[in-house]
């Protein structure tokens, strides 16, 4: 298998650069990885240049030897994977690096023939050996990456939010939401999402698509989207402090209704005046948001709760902790308390015992030979992390062996974070 295919990392070239037709290729693959249907060149060119903002490295994996007479040529990678360095909101306001994977596909007639293991153990020791203590992903399927060591961190769910006569906010108003030009959120929406990203525990830093997406220069479908509309929040003293862009689903849904496509909002009271705002749209009953946080102030802040239909929960953000020490003295904790942790690592990039001792919120890791207080696997160490996850329900599913009674919940106070872990990026 190591013979068959060479796995080549590149960062994507500009149009008229000599690597452009392998970016192209590469774009492509991930394309018809996904069931996209096939894009213009235009929209090829467009999706690369984000890439390069972004500052992605693309990975194929390519035949070396003749491909089947009249199938895809050795041009065209087998297998891509996508990797970008963003950073991660641990919680108490810290930023850490964070290598970002995205774009994994294996062509149908190439797959489970180990290429994503390959890929995957390559690019995450290379990480490891660039001193990046994270890794992060999101997954079209839940039974892929648990093997690789990553652990659901966060979730996040829909909403139908029934806007008519029943929706009414109980609370008091600050400062005021104006319609505005959406190609605006070109320049607003990083602003906005930046003071956010400080703040949120959970959030991972966006690409360059959101605000395209935000402004409907580019949508998910892939083109400009006409259909995008914008309000701004400003505080009392005039800034932007949140933004929501919305599209009409069209006069033939009853009841008439409006999809969020992105709301972002830097303070509680931005949030609430823009669901305020979005309520007293005329001749729309409802609101849908595809992308809600499951811990929604909403549904306490309304007098009628049942005006919010969640459904379909579901895992975001995937961890992988890559080096332990370094994730866990990275992080401020919320009270202190020593835990003896002994990990596995099926990557054997980070497994071990190590003595977690926390004082005044600032740890110190170092490796152990006492006995352990919790064992677990890298995966469940990920998903505690953030803190979203608790840890007495991994124990309660074996997830997590607790050698020392009170030691999950001890860790469930010691990983916990200032407001409930939720991440706006999908990646
Ligand atoms: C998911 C996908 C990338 C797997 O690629 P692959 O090269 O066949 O995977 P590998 O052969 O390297 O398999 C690695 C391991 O993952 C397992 N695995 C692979 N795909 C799996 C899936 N969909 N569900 C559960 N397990 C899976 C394999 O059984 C193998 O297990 P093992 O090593 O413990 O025996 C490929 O099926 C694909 O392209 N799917 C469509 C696009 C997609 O969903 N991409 C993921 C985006 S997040």
């Amino acid at each position: 298998m190591n013979a068959e295919y060479e796995i080549r990392r590149f960062e994507p070239a500009a149009p008229g650069e000599p690597g452009y037709p392998e970016a192209v290729a590469w774009d492509n693959a991930v394309s018809f990885g996904f069931h996209e249907e096939r894009s213009t060149d235009e929209r090829i060119q467009e999706s690369i240049a984000r890439s390069r903002v972004d500052g992605a490295v693309y990975t194929g994996a390519y035949q070396t030897g003749q491909p089947a007479p009249h199938s895809l040529g050795s041009e065209v990678p087998v297998a891509t994977f996508g990797s970008q360095q963003s950073t991660l909101n641990i919680g108490f306001g810290r930023l850490l690096d964070a290598h970002l994977i995205t774009g994994v596909t294996v062509r149908t007639s190439h797959r489970r023939r180990g290429l994503l293991r390959r890929m995957m153990t390559e690019d995450l020791a290379l990480a490891n050996g660039n001193g990046i203590a994270i890794a992060a992903l999101t997954a079209s399927e839940a039974s892929i990456y648990g093997r690789f060591g990553f652990g659901m961190a966060t979730a996040e769910q829909s909403i139908t939010v029934d806007t008519g006569a029943k929706f009414r906010l109980d609370h008091v108003p600050e400062g005021t939401v104006e319609v505005a030009d959406p190609t605006v959120l070109l320049e607003l929406a990083p602003q906005v999402f930046a003071r956010v990203h400080g703040e949120q525990p959970g959030s991972i830093g966006r690409q360059e698509f959101y605000r395209q997406l935000a402004a409907g220069a580019s949508s998910r479908e892939g083109g400009p989207d006409a259909k995008v509309k914008a309000a701004l929040h400003y505080a009392p003293d005039g800034t932007v402090d949140g933004y929501v862009s919305y599209r009409f689903g069209g006069w033939d849904k009853t009841p008439a209704t409006m999809e969020i496509i992105d709301l972002v909002a830097a303070t509680p009271a931005a949030y609430l005046e823009l669901w305020q705002y979005l309520a007293a749209i005329d001749l729309v009953e409802r609101i849908t948001w595809n992308e809600a946080p499951v811990d929604n102030p909403l549904t306490w802040a309304l007098t009628d709760p049942r005006c919010v239909a969640a459904s379909n929960p579901r895992d975001l953000l995937w961890l992988r902790i890559l080096d332990v020490r370094q994730a866990l003295e990275a992080r401020r904790f919320a009270t202190d308390g020593t835990l003896v942790l002994k990990v596995t690592d099926g990557l054997g990039l980070t497994a071990g015992t190590f003595a977690l001792e926390v004082q005044d919120g600032t740890a110190r890791v170092t490796a152990s030979t006492e006995a352990p207080d919790l064992e677990l696997d890298i995966a469940a160490l990920s998903s505690i992390y953030l803190g979203a996850v608790n840890p007495v329900s991994l124990a309660a599913a074996n997830k997590v062996r607790e050698h020392t009674a009170g030691a999950a919940f001890l860790a469930a106070r010691l990983f916990a974070v200032e407001r409930p872990a939720h991440c706006l990026t999908h990646f």
